[in-house]
């Protein structure tokens, strides 16, 4: 059965100058916390990085302390939990991937951190040479969103959809998937005014989702912009000197 290509979005981060939309971030965030996170880990993030998002250090303690994680041995050799702290990541859902699969259907929920970067395949010219530098995948938000938004679609005749999975014809393993649909609409509170749909939700945690993946993707597209014009000019020097030392030669 064939797999559907998610659509194009506009990204503020994409393009040579892209920057990520702050705001926006702190939306997805809010997505994560209060939905994804209850299935999947983001075990690379640490949470002092949510400072690039327009957060104090304090707001980062803060937010940190409403998880738990995992410490030890203590000084009697046992392992305890404890309010997690700026150093400390993201923490699991599920004990182990073992535990994570039998709580889903047998499929593992995937970890998120690099989620955006491990699902963009596709790029198109010019953006695929700024990809170079900034390893940016245009189109791994495009399909987080396209997932997220696609479950409505009835399957096609004749498809066999196992019991404990969902339709989406977004999803690339080219069948149905273990993920119910985990948005609806007005499920998790905005405070900016921003629409509260599952559009706007799949938008805002897709745009959060690449900040993870890529935190650095403003300085690193700048350094290729940079890379780019030294380039050129190298170019130009280098001829310059080829046509100057090989002037007298007949
Ligand atoms: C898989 C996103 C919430 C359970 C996935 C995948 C993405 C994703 C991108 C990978 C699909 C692929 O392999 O190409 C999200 C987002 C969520 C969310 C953005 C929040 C808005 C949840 C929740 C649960 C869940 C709440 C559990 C109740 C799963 C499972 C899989 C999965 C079990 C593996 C599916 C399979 O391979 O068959 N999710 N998810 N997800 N998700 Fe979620």
């Amino acid at each position: 059965f064939p797999i559907h290509k998610p659509k194009e979005m506009d990204w503020t981060f994409a393009g040579p100058f892209g920057t990520f939309d702050k705001g926006q971030l702190q939306r997805g965030l809010k997505v994560y916390k209060e939905v994804c996170s209850a299935c999947h880990s983001m075990n690379l993030v640490a949470f002092r990085t949510l400072e690039d998002l327009g957060y104090s250090e304090a707001q980062v303690k803060a937010f940190a302390a409403e998880y738990e994680v995992q410490d030890g041995p203590n000084a009697d050799g046992e392992m305890f939990t404890r309010k997690a702290l700026p150093g400390d990541y993201f923490p699991s859902p599920f004990a182990n991937s073992a535990a994570a699969a039998a709580a889903n259907n047998g499929a593992a929920p995937p970890d998120f951190s690099l989620i955006a970067k491990a699902r963009g395949v596709e790029r198109g010219f010019p953006t695929f040479v700024f990809d170079i530098f900034t390893m940016y995948a245009s189109n791994g938000p495009d399909y987080i969103h396209a997932l997220l938004t696609g479950y409505d679609e009835q399957p096609p005749a004749g498809m066999e959809i196992a019991e404990g999975t969902h339709y989406n014809p977004y999803f690339v393993g080219g069948k149905s998937l273990a993920m119910a649909k985990p948005l609806s609409d007005g499920q998790v509170t905005y405070e900016d005014g921003s629409p509260e749909t599952v559009e706007q939700y799949s938008r805002d945690v897709s745009a959060f989702l690449m900040w993870a993946a890529e935190p650095h993707l403003e300085a690193r597209k700048q350094t290729g912009f940079a890379v780019m014009i030294f380039l050129v000019l190298f170019a130009g020097l280098v001829y310059a000197t080829k046509r100057k030392v090989w002037a007298n030669v007949a």
